[in-house]
Order: C-alpha cells, then sequence, then structure tokens
C-alpha cells in the first residue's frame, strides 16, 4: 500500500477485519517487519488518539517513530504555491516534504480543512503534495475530506459488538458550538457503506454529504424516525459541507441553542433497538451526548478508542510489508 486514504485502499474489507481480528490477539506478531525502520508522524492539527494510538502501532511493529508539530517548534510553513513569502510562513512546504522524507521510510500525515475555500480542501491539496514529493508512503492521520483509520477502528468495534448478521447503524448530526470539518462523517459513511450494514445518515437540511463519500447511502432528514430499530447510533457535528448551499461551506448554519434537539440523549436511545452508542472523541458532553448516555454500559466511545491502535496497526504493516 503506498498511500491510504480512502476504504478502496485496503482492498477486501472482510480480509482487513480478520486481519484485525488476529492482530488484537497478538499485537506484537509481526514486531521484526519494522526493524531499522522510521515512521514521521506530520501535525499540523491537534490530537490524542492519532498520536498515541498510530506511535503505539508503530512500536508494536518495532518501528522508530518521529514526531513534528509543525506548529510548535518548527518553522511555520507555507502550503500554496505562487505566494509572495513576506509573511510570518519561513519555509514552503514544497522543500519541506523531501527534507522530512529524506529522514524516515513512511509518513504520517494530519492536515485539518481550513474550511473557507471548498475546492481547496476537498483536492486533499496537502495530503497530495506529501505523496508527490515526499518519495514515501504516505497515510491519512485525518485529512482535510477523511479520517479512514478511524473510520477502520470504527468498522472493527462495530464488527466486534454487533448482535446480529446486519446490524441497522445510524449516524446522526449533533449541535456544537464550532465549525467542525466533515472528515470523520464522510470517511465513516464511505466504510459503512462498503461494509455489511444497513446504514441511513440523519441531519438537518443543508448539512448534505458529498456524494463522492455518501455513496448512495439512505438520508432521513427526522432523525427520530431515522432512529428507529438502530443497533449502533453513531453520533457527530459537521459544518456545511457546501454541496445544497456552496456559499455555506464550512459554516454553522443555525445557532446551536435552537439545536439542541439533536443533542443524543436518554429520549433518542429509546428509539433504538438497545443501540450501542459511538463517538470518535473528543466530544462535547451535553451537546453531542448527554452525560447519561456516554457512561451507559452499551456506550462504545473507549473500545471505539482503543481500537485506534488495532486499525493503525494494520495499515501499518501493510505498509511496511511493501516497502
Ligand atoms: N478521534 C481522533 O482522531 O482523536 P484525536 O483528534 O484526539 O486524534
Amino acid at each position: 500500500m503506498k498511500s491510504f486514504l480512502n476504504v478502496e485502499d485496503l482492498g477486501s474489507l472482510s480480509q482487513a477485519l480478520e486481519e484485525a481480528r488476529q492482530l488484537k490477539e497478538n499485537r506484537f506478531q509481526y514486531e521484526r517487519l519494522g526493524h531499522n525502520k522510521t515512521l514521521l508522524m506530520v501535525f499540523f492539527n491537534n490530537s490524542l488518539r492519532t498520536r498515541l494510538s498510530t506511535q503505539k502501532a508503530a512500536m508494536n511493529l518495532g518501528m522508530n517513530v518521529i514526531v513534528l508539530d509543525v506548529n510548535a517548534g518548527a518553522w511555520k510553513l507555507e502550503t500554496e504555491r505562487g505566494v509572495i513569502m513576506d509573511g510570518d510562513r519561513s519555509e514552503h512546504l514544497l522543500e519541506a516534504i523531501p527534507v522530512m522524507g529524506s529522514y524516515c521510510d513512511v509518513i504520517g500525515v494530519r492536515s485539518f480543512a481550513g474550511l473557507t475555500d471548498r475546492e481547496y480542501d476537498y483536492a486533499e491539496t496537502v495530503f497530495r503534495q506529501f505523496v508527490e514529493y515526499s518519495g514515501r508512503p504516505v497515510f491519512a492521520m485525518e485529512t482535510a475530506t477523511v479520517h479512514p483509520l478511524q473510520a477502520f477502528a470504527d468498522l472493527i468495534t462495530i464488527e466486534e459488538y454487533k448482535e446480529r448478521q446486519r446490524p441497522k447503524v445510524v449516524m446522526t448530526w449533533a449541535p456544537h458550538p464550532k465549525s467542525l470539518p466533515q472528515a470523520v462523517p464522510n470517511s465513516f459513511a464511505q466504510w459503512m457503506m462498503a461494509a455489511d450494514v444497513d446504514f441511513v445518515v440523519t441531519h438537518p437540511e443543508g448539512y448534505e454529504l458529498d456524494p463522492k463519500f455518501l455513496c448512495g447511502a439512505r438520508v432521513e432528514y427526522n432523525q427520530q424516525d431515522a432512529l428507529q430499530g438502530a443497533d449502533f447510533v453513531y453520533a457527530k457535528n459537521w459544518s456545511c459541507p457546501g454541496v445544497t448551499r456552496p456559499a455555506d461551506y464550512g459554516k454553522v448554519l443555525d445557532d446551536y441553542h435552537r439545536m439542541m434537539h439533536w443533542t443524543v440523549d436518554e429520549a433518542h436511545m429509546a428509539l433504538t433497538n438497545n443501540a450501542h452508542f459511538m463517538h470518535c472523541l473528543p466530544v462535547r458532553r451535553n451537546m453531542i451526548v448527554s452525560d447519561a448516555v456516554i457512561e451507559d454500559p452499551r456506550s462504545l466511545v473507549i473500545p471505539e478508542a482503543a481500537n485506534r491502535e488495532i486499525s493503525a496497526t494494520v495499515v501499518l504493516k501493510r505498509i511496511l510489508q511493501e516497502l
């Protein structure tokens, strides 16, 4: 695997899930594979889970790890060509990327959407530059439009906890005071549509996801109808993707105070088939989900986060096997 961005990059999902199951039984079974190989993790944005789980995955495989926080101690990087660099950005990404590539064997990149220029974000401009100019395999640690390590961990978790062969999985939008990217819901939709689940998305009008990621998923604007009979409820906020309202790309469309009826609470969960609650974390309690729901024994937020180590181990193993 030369780059990891979308579900197709993994090939057969059932094979990947079986690999994940086996690696979870013994996560050190490939501990020689990464000997004398170096992973560089480049963060343009904050992280807790991705940082720790991907580093742990690399250690499981015997790799060395370097972490670069671009906005804390490195030169500020210009990312666009043609800019007269007379501001505070001292180095261009087009020099920095090949330099980074010269110190490592594999690169992970976290670079969120700017949420002001849809075309720039949806072209995955920063990630694509790493693929083109680093000379190394590059994988997404949440980019402008996708978060595949999260979606893979989510799918592993659903596989582990499902109580019927083809569970109903509902992804519901929930309120948030800030503009958030669409990377997590984009990837979750893409991966659920590739998996053997009955998938439904619910959100207020105006938050339609890009068809490229929605992959034909059923959209139900009435949240209560969507939640009926759900086996898994996946909550997430996202800002306007700009599909039906291009001028509103990246915006919060309504004051969140008016949208609090979308917060997943016990009344919402009572509509479901005793569903498990899921969220990628970090989560704002009593905005996205009530204290009672996230603390309920049916909540999977901790095992879901723990599975990030497994999804990252599978992906890094696949990359190392093709070096
Ligand atoms: N879910 C997730 O990616 O968490 P972090 O932003 O903390 O890495």
